[in-house]
């Protein structure tokens, strides 16, 4: 039996822009191969790092393009931790910065999640309570792994309660260009005009996670710090592949694979809401992300979501089990749903399969 993962969260092969990114990587070496195929500076291909800074209004200078965006979290995370800081980070939070964090021996503190984005009052709370250097790591919008996103009231009170305590606010936003629907909010960077605030993006949902390119924009008095973290893992990132996507950026394929990749993601969540709404017995209750790769499915009570994930690949379906997200407890009863790499057919299939096992768990008749 094919098993249907909902574990990964990763793009079907149709929204993978194949053709487009090869014609770009021959041009980028016939055009400028002799810059393209060598060395090149510590923070990456310069026509892409200026690109990318035009688009968030900044100076060439605060880009650092790095080999895909967790590395840029990597640094960051180092320097602050470096610095003593407290790190505030979201429960649930993606689990790969946790481990980047865990393994850093970080102080951390988890503040809630809910279907409005993290507890801003209680973040506020925590952070007057909280002396010396802060950091508050957050994925306000389609959050992985909630699929839930801060409102636009809710992301000026987060900027007011980091400004009131000095803290530095990192937003990580793979995620906020794949909006299908509902209306764009805010970047906290942008709403905080760039100001002791860092952003963290991608281009491995907008374009191909395989090119491994993303980058971190930094306020200029954090520039010199993370770039010493830079050249202390590599000389410099791979200029080749960062020079084929500037070209094409700059060939306009970005927009209409935008469009693409946004148009396959929603028929594949509207797969899942569909069959979830079909399937999931009482007790089990999801959310409604306008964008991005993933959804939330608390289980009824009672279902212990790593008792089901190891009865998953026999019946055919797999998924992460909602406690990888959280620092200290947490989640047991939950799942994340990503919708991003199989069809719509085969989230159909999955779901019924899930559907059926959390049945079983729960003792409720089909
Ligand atoms: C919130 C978040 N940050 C960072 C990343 C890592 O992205 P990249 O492939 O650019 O390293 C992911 C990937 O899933 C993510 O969901």
């Amino acid at each position: 039996m094919d098993v249907v993962s909902f574990a990964r969260g990763i793009p079907g092969p149709d929204l993978l822009p194949s053709e487009e990114f090869g014609r770009c990587a021959l041009a980028a070496a016939r055009k400028d191969g002799a810059r393209a195929l060598n060395y090149g500076p510590p923070s990456g291909y310069p026509p892409l790092r200026e690109w990318v800074a035009a688009r968030h209004g900044v100076a060439p200078e605060r880009v650092i393009l790095t080999t895909g965006s967790l590395q840029g979290f990597n640094f960051v995370a180092r320097e602050f931790v470096r610095r003593d800081a407290t790190v505030f980070v979201e429960a649930p939070c993606y689990d790969r910065s946790l481990g980047i964090l865990r393994s850093l021996g970080a102080r951390t503190v988890a503040i809630p999640v809910g279907e409005d984005g993290i507890d801003v009052e209680g973040l506020a709370v925590a952070l007057e309570a909280t002396p010396g250097e802060k950091l508050v790591y957050t994925i306000p919008t389609f959050q992985n792994p909630s699929g839930h996103t801060l409102g636009r009231a809710g992301r000026e009170r987060l900027l007011d309660a980091a400004r009131a305590t000095g803290a530095v606010v990192l937003e990580d936003d793979p995620y906020g260009l794949l909006r299908f629907e509902g209306e764009s909010l805010p970047q906290l960077f942008e709403l905080a005009r760039g100001e002791d605030a860092i952003f963290l993006s991608s281009f491995s949902k907008t374009v191909s996670p395989g090119i491994r390119v993303g980058y971190v924009v930094l306020p200029q008095e954090l520039v010199g710090a993370i770039e010493r973290h830079v050249l202390e893992n590599y000389v410099s990132p791979s200029i080749f592949v960062q020079a084929a996507l500037a070209e094409f950026v700059h060939e306009g394929y970005f927009e209409p694979n935008l469009e693409r990749a946004r148009e396959g993601l929603r028929i594949r969540r509207d797969a899942m809401l569909a069959a979830l709404e079909a399937e999931a017995p009482d007790g089990a209750a999801w959310n409604r992300p306008e964008g991005g790769y993933f959804l939330w499915l608390d289980l009824p009570d009672g279902v212990d979501a790593a008792a089901l994930l190891e009865r998953g690949n026999e019946a055919g379906v797999t998924f992460v089990k909602g406690s990888d997200f959280y620092l200290d407890g947490g989640g047991s009863n939950a799942a994340r749903l990503a919708f991003s790499f199989a069809t719509a057919e085969e989230i159909g299939v999955g779901v019924e399969r899930l559907a059926g096992l959390v049945r079983e768990a729960a003792g409720v008749a089909a």
